[in-house]
């Protein structure tokens, strides 16, 4: 038996990294899964996001534990591509139980060197996306009558400032304030909503942000992550996605408003 056996799960920026990781994680543990991802690139951040190739192989390592795998190309920013991502979601499985606001970019500049394109699309992407999730997917938790389960990934760029980061840190701190807010909304519905805060995780993004930054993926990390206090820089994305895993489960079923951190101590500093 499954944690999350006849659950079905929202996943965004499910292609790769860490929404990958939650996928195959949460399929692993028996729920459908709506993969949504851009596959395209965006004039900000300066490094590739997902391809649909990215998007496939995420849904054949789903199907691979005999799971149902919906994949949509959408663009979280975009209040039309959300309202049909969730329609096509409710038409092919019924039901959303489990929402993963994931989808994210990151990117390095002084705060005055910021363009305001940079600037709209940061907040656009790490912000309005989630709050857009929202929009859509809990109307639809609540008639279900069912509870629900709403998983943001922030940051610890969401609890604290970092150099470089001024807009990400807006961003994920803002994802703080939405999920509390939402928490206290949802609450009578059974409906439960949490916050991730990961350090360094080894994804594309950190390579992504190297690159653009002209620096190597060890000097970001040293950069950044030097205050973790295990002795690891980088955490891996299936340990991110078994954090979110323990919140969708029963385990969970009492704790909202919470910030999980999975920091390797950085935040006691
Ligand atoms: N990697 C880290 O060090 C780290 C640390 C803390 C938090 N995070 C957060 O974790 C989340 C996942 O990032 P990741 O590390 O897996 O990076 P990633 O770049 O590997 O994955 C992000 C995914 O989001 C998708 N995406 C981006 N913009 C989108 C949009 N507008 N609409 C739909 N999909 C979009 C990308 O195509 C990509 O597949 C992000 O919110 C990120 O800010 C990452």
């Amino acid at each position: 038996m499954g944690k999350l056996d006849g659950k079905v799960a929202f996943i965004t920026g499910a292609a790769r990294g860490q929404g990958r990781a939650h996928a195959t994680t949460m399929a692993r543990e028996g729920a459908d899964i709506v993969a949504v991802d851009i596959c395209k690139d965006l004039p900000y951040p300066r490094y590739a996001l997902s391809t649909r190739s990215d998007l496939d192989e995420t849904l054949s390592q789903v199907r691979a534990y005999h799971r149902r795998a919906l994949g949509i190309v959408a663009d979280t920013r975009s209040a039309s591509e959300m309202a049909h991502a969730v329609k096509q979601a409710i038409h092919e499985f019924g039901r959303i139980d489990i929402l993963i606001c994931n989808a994210g970019i990151a990117d390095m500049a002084l705060a005055w060197d910021v363009t305001e394109e940079w600037w709209d699309i940061m907040l656009d992407v790490n912000l309005k996306g989630y709050w857009l999730a929202v929009r859509y997917v809990v109307p639809q938790m609540i008639e279900q009558r069912a509870g629900g389960r709403i998983i943001m990934t922030s940051s610890v760029a969401g609890l604290k400032g970092m150099p470089g980061l001024s807009h990400y840190c807006a961003a994920k701190w803002g994802v703080v304030g939405l999920a509390r807010s939402l928490a206290l909304e949802v609450a009578q519905f059974g409906i439960t909503v949490n916050t991730l805060h990961p350090t360094g995780v080894n994804t594309a993004l950190i390579d992504g942000m190297a690159a653009a930054a002209g620096i190597s993926k060890e000097q970001l990390v040293e950069q950044l992550y030097a205050d973790n206090l295990l002795p690891v820089r980088l955490v891996e994305p299936q340990e991110i996605a078994n954090a979110a895993l323990w919140l969708a489960s029963d385990e969970a079923c009492h704790i909202t408003g919470q910030e999980l951190k999975v920091d390797a101590g950085l935040m006691l500093k």
